[in-house]
């Protein structure tokens, strides 16, 4: 995909990973479409975005909801149409996770919303941006995790929602065969430089806030992740795992369960709480 002139929605543009694939995509020439709940921040993002677009690039369209609401989603996509013409791509990458083990949560509705965020808040976006895809033959673009294919203590709720995403991309892969169509699942690691963990659920049902883990020095930045992931959109590859090395654990689980299980578990519990 060249990026320049082409028409890109974002949800989750408003902070981290979003933010990062929008200022770069703006670079690259294309017109966005921003969104997510908190106006304020989106528009940091737009102000961002046009300090390094190209002269006499369109402003990008700063446009706020949620996505657990499909009426949001759909008028997400009626104005990017209304306004560029057309739709060359969606990339669904809002999302919310946790940080508390199974037994000791107090308060259990946040599973709905892990659930209504990760897999149905993509959900909502593509339905209505499919036919304006199909028109495209664009690419729909998921950013699902590397929990879509693994476990992980303490993300019980967060893993079982990035599993339902990755079920359903991989039937509508089989449904869209032929259509023109591209889907790029993508599978992060842990990413520095976001606000996942602090708005992360915690026991209690409440954002994590200042009690968030910290990161090792193995999270790859949003910076690079966005690079990886517009690459891999000029590609139109099916799938990236960010760092590479991680293209194996679908095999890893299958072939050596239990060493597996014990590194992740060794990995999550070096992840030490409020630093
Ligand atoms: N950080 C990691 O280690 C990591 C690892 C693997 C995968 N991921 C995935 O990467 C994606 C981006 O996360 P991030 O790390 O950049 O975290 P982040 O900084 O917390 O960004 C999450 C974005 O999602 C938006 N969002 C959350 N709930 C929403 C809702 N109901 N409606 C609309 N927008 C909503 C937030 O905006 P508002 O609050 O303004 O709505 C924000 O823009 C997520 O899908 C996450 O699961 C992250």
């Amino acid at each position: 995909m060249i990026f320049g002139g082409k028409a890109i929605a974002i949800t989750g543009a408003s902070t981290g990973l979003g933010r990062e694939l929008a200022v770069q995509l703006a670079r690259a020439g294309a017109r966005l479409a921003l969104f997510a709940r908190n106006e304020t921040a989106l528009r940091e993002t737009a102000r961002l975005c046009l300090q390094v677009a190209p002269t006499g690039g369109p402003e990008p369209l700063v446009i706020t909801g949620d996505v657990t609401r499909p009426e949001d989603c759909a008028r997400l996509i009626t104005e990017t149409v209304a306004q560029f013409g057309a739709l060359d791509c969606l990339i669904a990458n809002a999302g919310v996770s946790m940080w508390a083990r199974f037994e000791d949560i107090r308060d259990l509705s946040f599973f709905r919303k892990l659930i209504e965020v990760n897999y149905l808040g993509a959900v909502h976006c593509l339905h209505p941006a499919l036919p304006h895809l199909r028109k495209s033959r664009g690419l729909f673009v998921a950013v699902a995790s590397l929990q879509s294919k693994i476990g992980a203590p303490a993300h019980t709720g967060y893993t079982a929602a990035k599993h339902a995403l990755d079920g359903f991309l991989e039937s509508l892969r089989m449904e869209l065969d032929g259509s023109g169509v591209g889907i790029l699942s993508v599978y992060p690691s842990w990413i520095s430089g976001t606000e996942l963990r602090s708005h992360a659920f915690c026991e209690a049902g409440a954002k994590m806030g200042e009690a968030r883990r910290s990161h090792t020095s193995d999270a790859v930045p949003a910076e690079e992740c966005a690079t990886r992931i517009l690459a891999a959109m000029t590609a139109r590859k099916e799938q990236l795992f960010i760092p590479n090395k991680y293209r194996w654990l679908p095999w890893a689980r299958l072939a050596l369960p239990q060493m597996l299980r014990r590194r992740i578990q060794k990995r999550v519990a070096s992840q030490k709480a409020g630093e």
